[in-house]
């Protein structure tokens, strides 16, 4: 592009792509996404195969080192994740300081920021050893994250509805233990039901990564810095949070029950037409068929409905579906379910409140930033992310002192 600049002054050729729609920013081997046909393969695995096969921790692994793990790295894997659950005492003074009804999300993202003020050592400016050349100190920073994060959820649960934090056991599986400090006060023998664990786990597996999503990208933008990972994690989180993005799930289950019921199906849809409202949970930018997440979570909900009882908002989004599946309006513009269609109903029925559901993102989802962490910083063309503008505004405006100013 250089070369084809006309003058030193002139900046050569720019593209002006909002939003990056056009553009892609890095090479990677990580996540693969077949919008027309609706494929996602991780590290080239169908998401179908490792739903079905895999645990969370085992997909985590192969995220982010590329390979399934074997036994004896998976052992060792889980045994270092699950030795990093515990958060410090001062990390939680800090959580217990939030007011009494503040967001789980911002305190998560907080406090996965502070994170950075207990583990130096990750931080390049500060550590006096360069962490992007020593595998050993990277992966003590992705045990941190991983094994904190539930951690750290768990205490924002808690802290939103008044109890006390209950502390990891480390024998439990990630998603168990997780569920385990959700809910238990001092039943020592509690074990979450084995069909809500794998349910979890499900739910986590198809959630930890989606190529250059909005919070993927910017851990990409943000690490390109070579800031520590857990700044880079809270910034991520910070783009998770934003309605249009981790924010979908809530706004299909308030769309369910502002429909209310099977008769008023039709009603609503007229209006999807006439573009008064939108359909949420259909349509995706990359996927123009059916999201192959939303399928794997269709059978998920039957097996949370068969040991929980059907959600009454399962009645309507099914009908929902089976209606704008036939209709020509939907069918024209390829709108098929995508991985907020069901998820909502899942997180509701198993109990989660609504505003646990983009926490409930983030957990998964940093297998994925740590993945595109490690490739970004690992990648000798990366430069650190600055993009162009096209500037619109006034030029060479003479200064007038404020006591001059009408
Ligand atoms: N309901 C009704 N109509 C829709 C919907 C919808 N959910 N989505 C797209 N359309 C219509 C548009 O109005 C447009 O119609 P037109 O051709 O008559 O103008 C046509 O379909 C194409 O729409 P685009 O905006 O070009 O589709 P795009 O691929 O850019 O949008 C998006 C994708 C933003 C996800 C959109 O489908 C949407 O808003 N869906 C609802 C929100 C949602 O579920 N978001 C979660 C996405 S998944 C995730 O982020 C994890």
């Amino acid at each position: 592009f250089r070369q084809m600049k006309e003058s030193p002054s002139d900046f050569g050729t720019m593209i002006y792509d909002p939003g990056y729609y056009n553009t892609a920013v890095c090479k990677s081997q990580i996540t693969y996404i077949d919008g027309d046909r609706g494929i996602l393969e991780y590290r080239g695995y169908p998401i179908e195969h490792l739903a079905e096969n895999s645990s969370f921790l085992e997909v985590a692994y192969l995220l982010i080192y590329g390979d399934l793990p074997n036994m004896e790295q998976l052992n060792l894997w889980n045994t270092k994740i699950m030795n990093h659950t515990f958060i410090h005492e001062n990390l939680i003074q800090l959580m217990k300081s939030f007011r009494y009804d503040a967001h789980p999300m911002g305190m998560l993202i907080s406090s996965v920021s502070a994170m950075s003020t207990f583990y130096p050592e990750a931080n390049p400016a500060l550590a006096g050893v360069d962490i992007y050349k020593n595998k050993q100190l990277m992966n003590k920073q992705i045990f941190r994250i991983l094994g904190k994060l539930p951690t750290i959820a768990a205490c924002a649960y808690r802290h939103r509805i008044g109890r006390p934090y209950n502390n990891p056991i480390n024998s439990l599986s990630y998603t168990e233990n997780f569920l385990y400090m959700l809910d238990r006060l001092s039943e020592s023998n509690y074990k979450p039901h084995p069909t809500l664990t794998r349910a979890l786990d499900k739910l986590f597996i198809i959630h930890a990564d989606h190529e250059l999503n909005c919070s993927t990208a910017t851990m990409r933008q943000i690490s390109s810095t070579l800031v520590d990972p857990y700044t880079a994690v809270a910034g991520s989180a910070g783009a998770l949070y934003g309605p249009l993005h981790g924010g979908a799930t809530e706004a299909v289950l308030r769309m369910l029950e502002q429909i209310g019921s099977v008769e008023n199906i039709p009603a609503f849809l007229e209006e999807v037409k006439q573009k008064k409202k939108k359909l949420m949970g259909f349509g995706h930018r990359v996927y123009k068929s059916y999201d192959p997440r939303a399928k794997i979570l269709k059978s998920v909900t039957q097996e949370i409905f068969n040991l929980l009882g059907k959600n009454p908002l399962m009645v309507i989004a099914t009908e929902l579906e089976r209606l704008a599946l036939s209709d020509s309006y939907f069918i024209n513009r390829q709108l098929y379910p995508n991985v907020d269609f069901y998820s909502g109903i899942i997180y509701k029925s198993m109990g989660f409140p609504t505003d646990m559901f983009p926490v409930l993102f983030s957990i998964p989802r940093a297998a994925g930033w740590l993945a595109h962490w490690v490739e970004n910083i690992s990648d000798p063309e990366l430069r650190i992310f600055r993009p162009r503008q096209i500037y619109l505004g006034r030029r060479g405006m003479t200064y007038v002192p404020l006591e001059n100013r009408n």
